[in-house]
């Protein structure tokens, strides 16, 4: 299936990301159409050597649907993108397949399988950003945070994210990983950090997965502070620990500039032919 452009030709620029110092429209590389496991991105296998004994019909399927360049892409094409409308570009059932992807195949430590997602879409979306705000005017009459901070740089931020679709929320279930912490005590505090190595992961596949499909996506962190009344609201476990919040929806504006550190400081090769 032919990868889609989000927009018409006409406004590709006010969707191009800006990557390094070159620019290029940005694609959609999943359909809106097709199940995700059916999905087929452009043709380019990884290897013309015959294929091993131990390979799987699901991994030469794979092989020979996704292009290691249309996984570049996906990563290049993840930006963080602030302002974002209400319009989908897919049926809310996308989405729900997406996050039950994720849930399904990242992977984590043992096993353990301890991140919860939570999806809140149109007005429960709304309804996170509102709770987020009465949460800061109340630190605002406790006198934690002045009021013009909340006024002029808190407010208007989460008035943005509101502006959205939907929300994602991350969290761990600590009792997932408790018997872990038991049974290998020698590894105790090696669990919880895992579990967030694996919620990142999950992170990551929907944040590339989500701009893949023509949404934009950012991630924030207003855990702690609004836990107790966000599981309230859902009726969510209050042991569940929230660890992140990604907002999606249609991409109003570009990606800012980004600056990267020379390769050579950040990856070292040894062995390399
Ligand atoms: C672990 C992590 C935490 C982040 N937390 C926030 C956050 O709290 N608020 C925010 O606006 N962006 C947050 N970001 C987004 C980063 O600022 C952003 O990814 C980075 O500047 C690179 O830009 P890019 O996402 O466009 O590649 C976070 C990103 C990561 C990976």
């Amino acid at each position: 299936m032919a990868t889609r452009t989000l927009r018409p030709a006409s406004n590709l620029h006010s969707i191009c990301r800006t990557l390094g110092s070159t620019t290029r429209p940005r694609t959609t590389l999943l359909s809106a159409q097709a199940p995700l496991s059916q999905v087929s991105l452009p043709l380019r296998p990884f290897s013309t050597s015959p294929t091993p004994q131990f390979q799987s019909s699901k991994s030469i399927r794979n092989s020979a649907t996704m292009s290691i360049d249309a996984l570049i892409q996906a990563a290049q094409n993840r930006r963080t993108i602030y302002k974002l409308g209400k319009n989908s570009p897919v049926p809310d059932a996308k989405i729900e397949e997406l996050v039950n992807a994720a849930i399904l195949n990242v992977p984590s430590s043992f096993n353990t399988q301890s991140t919860r997602l939570v999806v809140l879409l149109k007005e429960e979306h709304e309804r996170l950003w509102d709770i987020a705000a009465s949460t800061f005017e109340g630190l605002v009459a406790s006198g934690a945070i002045p009021a013009e901070t909340f006024k002029n740089q808190t407010l208007p931020k989460l008035e943005m994210f509101k502006a959205a679709y939907g929300t994602i929320l991350f969290y761990e279930d600590p009792a997932h990983i408790q018997g872990f912490q038991e049974k290998f005590a020698s590894f105790k505090d090696h669990f919880e950090p895992w579990a967030d190595h694996s919620n990142a992961m999950h992170q990551y596949f929907l944040w590339t997965a989500l701009e893949s499909l023509g949404f934009g996506a950012n991630l924030q962190h207003y855990n702690p502070l609004i836990n107790e009344p966000v599981a309230k609201q859902w009726n969510l476990p209050t042991e569940w620990r929230l660890v992140a919040q990604m907002v999606f929806g249609s991409p109003e504006a570009p990606a800012g500039e980004k600056a990267q550190k020379p390769i050579e400081e950040r990856v070292k090769i040894f062995g390399k032919q």
